[in-house]
């Protein structure tokens, strides 16, 4: 089910959620679309033809196949493919890190990063204001970061350089992880109002999954690193450095998803 996340004078943004926990976006402009990902072709085609649009563009935040699974079932769309060159076949525009690129009528700037799949990508709608995060950034969390030296650090600059646009920017990313990651946020800020607020929405359904820049900064523990309660909950000293608090952190994730993986008795394995 399309939900639209979006809208202005000419581009409206609905977020399609595919597979167990993916979240495409459609971007909707005179009966066109651009698609940030491609999940699930079924569930694009879908949606193309409950509105009558034309896809235009896909364009990939990296090559894992949860992104990319639907890249061959709508090939005969002969939509122009943006990502990273992992793509190899599909992709006819291949993006690096710190572009300023026009995408149809849009202006878009690109942060790369290769602490998740080795070579990630966001897009940012500079107009709208819509930061498009992949598997790097996600509502109240923060993407895997895979097993490779420097990965984290990789990781934590992608962060500070999201954290440098307006307050106002809306975050999307790749996967509905919210309650989840709220609740791993309460286990170190358990008297923090915005984190319990936005707890109690997600589990509603009612919380966005997209919030604003400035919402993730109260919300998402990964963006402060500075905070001295999570550092001592961390057990590091208050002088710590951002950047070992940040590394801490994803630590302290990885055996939080263990133990909730446990409890649900679920053998998902998270992004
Ligand atoms: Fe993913």
């Amino acid at each position: 089910m399309a939900k639209r996340i979006y809208k202005d004078d000419c581009l409206e943004v609905f977020q399609v959620r595919a597979l167990k926990d993916n979240l495409v976006y459609m971007l909707v402009f005179q009966g066109k679309a651009i698609c940030i990902d491609a999940s699930d072709g079924e569930a694009i085609r879908e949606f193309l033809a409950e509105k009558q649009l034309k896809l235009e563009v896909i364009a990939v935040t990296h090559c894992d196949y949860d992104h990319t699974q639907g890249l061959k079932e709508l090939k005969d769309l002969d939509a122009a493919v943006l990502g990273p060159s992992c793509l190899d076949k599909y992709v006819t525009q291949e993006v690096q890190d710190d572009e300023e690129l026009i995408v149809e009528q849009f202006e878009v700037a690109t942060i790369g990063c290769s602490g998740h799949s080795g070579n990630d990508m966001m897009y940012h709608f500079l107009g709208a204001k819509i930061l498009f995060t992949g598997d790097i950034v996600f509502g109240a969390g923060c993407g895997r970061a895979r097993d490779e030296e420097g990965a984290a650090d990789d990781i934590f600059d992608a962060f500070e350089r999201v954290k440098q646009l307006d307050d106002q920017t809306i975050i999307c990313g790749g996967h509905d992880y919210l309650v989840k990651n709220l609740e791993f946020a309460l286990t170190l800020l358990p008297e923090n109002p915005e984190v319990q607020a936005r707890l109690n929405k997600a589990r509603d359904a009612d919380g966005a999954i997209c919030a604003t820049l400035s919402e993730e900064k109260g919300t998402n523990v990964f963006m402060m690193p500075e905070n001295e309660d999570i550092k001592r909950k961390l057990g590091l000293e208050i002088n710590a450095e951002p950047r070992a608090v940040f590394k801490a952190l994803l630590s302290e994730k990885q055996q939080f998803n263990k133990s909730y993986k446990e409890k649900a008795e679920s053998v998902e394995e998270e992004n």
